[in-house]
């Protein structure tokens, strides 16, 4: 590659900041199958055609960039495109530029693969349109309902369906797809950090382990709509009162059980300042070190919302709407790509990632890349460019291990 990995990645890395960018906040919001996330498909199409890879969607809209035709045994690396609302540059990119530059570094390093290798970009990992979290993967994987997927709808009431079927991939298409899957003999995700533990390990790069059981709940709060001014206090039946009490009663009970409960997602009706209103719905995600320590939690976050609810005569619904297991990446992977890393630190996360969906099919690992701040799904979220080219020569390292 002229100009070395470095340079590529820069031109690379500028070509996509600006899709999807909102000037305000500078966050991106590059939602599945709208506008922003047709261009980033775009740049993935054009960096798979510059490196004469052929490009395709699968048929769940996931995209693959092929290095030799594809076949068994491949090993695929890759990410994701899409972002949280007003997420940072990295979170999914990243993994697709250093995958991208792993393929100019091993062609560089006279590399003659022994099998194909595929770069992937997943769809919806954040699910950040359509609620479920890494649907591409799970629909890959047939951990998803084909059904249930194509009638998940956006905040506008947009369909999966109707959102694919505009963006021209055919909704009646999707499904696990264990042909493509059986041609996966090993997959490799790198990911900036979404914490400080390579950080404290004082570590450009590490070797991810596994990840914590995690989901989301939505919770629905269903009063009754009134008039601020007038309705006494006794006589409100207020679902937002129910809802800020089962807000402070997560993070109390989380605290104690040593997990995680977040409620950063809420939608009210009719949304007006001077109406008590008629429902509240929050979006609980909730993320804990054992299974059975998360089950614990939502069960008493759920029983603490429903009894604030009787006593406000509000009716509470609690609905999962996506669950993963405790992840633990595979054993054999992890210690043949150590040995290829010399020595980087290995660490578990509570961030969700493809890879976690794909290790119930086939042997999976992550390579992390060290985050000053710890920040992520915002704005703020930054890698050094020097650890990013550090995690872009471990992974070529990794996958000319698996690749020969
Ligand atoms: O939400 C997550 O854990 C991930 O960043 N998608
Ligand atoms: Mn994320
Ligand atoms: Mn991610």
């Amino acid at each position: 590659m002229p100009g070395g990995t470095a340079a590529s990645f820069r031109a690379m890395f500028a070509a996509l900041e600006p899709i999807g960018r909102d000037r305000a906040s500078g966050g991106y919001r590059r939602f599945s199958w709208t506008g922003a996330d047709l261009a980033c498909r775009a740049w993935f199409a054009e960096q798979a055609a510059t490196r004469g890879m052929d490009c395709a969607p699968d048929r769940n809209g996931n995209l693959w960039a092929w290095w030799g035709e594809p076949g068994p045994d491949a090993v695929v690396t890759g990410s994701h495109l899409d972002s949280v609302p007003d997420g940072g540059a990295y979170d999914g990119p990243l993994g697709l530029l250093a995958a991208f530059c792993a393929v100019d570094e091993l062609r560089d390093r006279g590399v003659r693969p022994a099998r194909p290798l595929a770069v992937a970009a997943f769809t919806e990992e954040e699910g950040g349109r359509f609620g479920v979290a890494c649907l591409g993967s799970r629909l890959l994987t047939g951990a998803i309902e084909p059904d249930r997927a194509r009638a998940l709808t956006d905040a506008d009431g947009i369909s999966l369906a109707e959102a694919m079927r505009a963006a021209g991939q055919d909704p009646d298409a999707i499904g696990a797809d264990p042909a493509l899957l059986a041609t996966i003999g090993a997959f490799v995700e790198l990911h900036i950090e979404q914490g400080r533990g390579l950080v404290d390990l004082d570590a450009a790069v590490g070797l991810g382990t596994g990840i914590w059981p995690h989901g989301r709940w939505r919770y629905h709060f269903a009063g009754e709509a009134n008039h601020a001014g007038t309705t006494r206090l006794a006589d409100r039946r207020d679902p937002m009162l129910t809802f800020a009490n089962t807000v402070l009663a997560a993070r109390k009970k989380a605290r104690l059980a040593g997990a995680l409960a977040t409620f950063g997602r809420i939608a009210v009706l009719p949304n007006g300042t001077n109406a008590v209103p008629s429902t509240v719905d929050g979006w609980l995600d909730a993320r804990a070190p054992a299974e059975e320590q998360l089950a614990a939690l939502v069960a008493d976050i759920t029983r603490a919302a429903g009894e604030r609810g009787d006593r406000d005569g509000v009716r509470v619904v609690v609905t999962p709407e996506s669950i993963t297991p405790a992840v633990a990446f595979d054993r054999a992977l992890l210690d043949r790509l150590g040995a290829a890393l010399r020595g980087v630190p290995e660490l578990a996360t509570g961030a969700g990632h493809d890879a976690g969906i794909l290790s119930a099919a086939v042997p999976t690992a992550m390579i992390f890349v060290r985050n000053h701040t710890g920040i992520s799904h915002s704005p703020a979220e930054h890698a050094d460019e020097a650890d990013c080219l550090a995690g872009v020569h471990a992974l070529a390292d990794a996958l000319d291990t698996l690749l020969t």
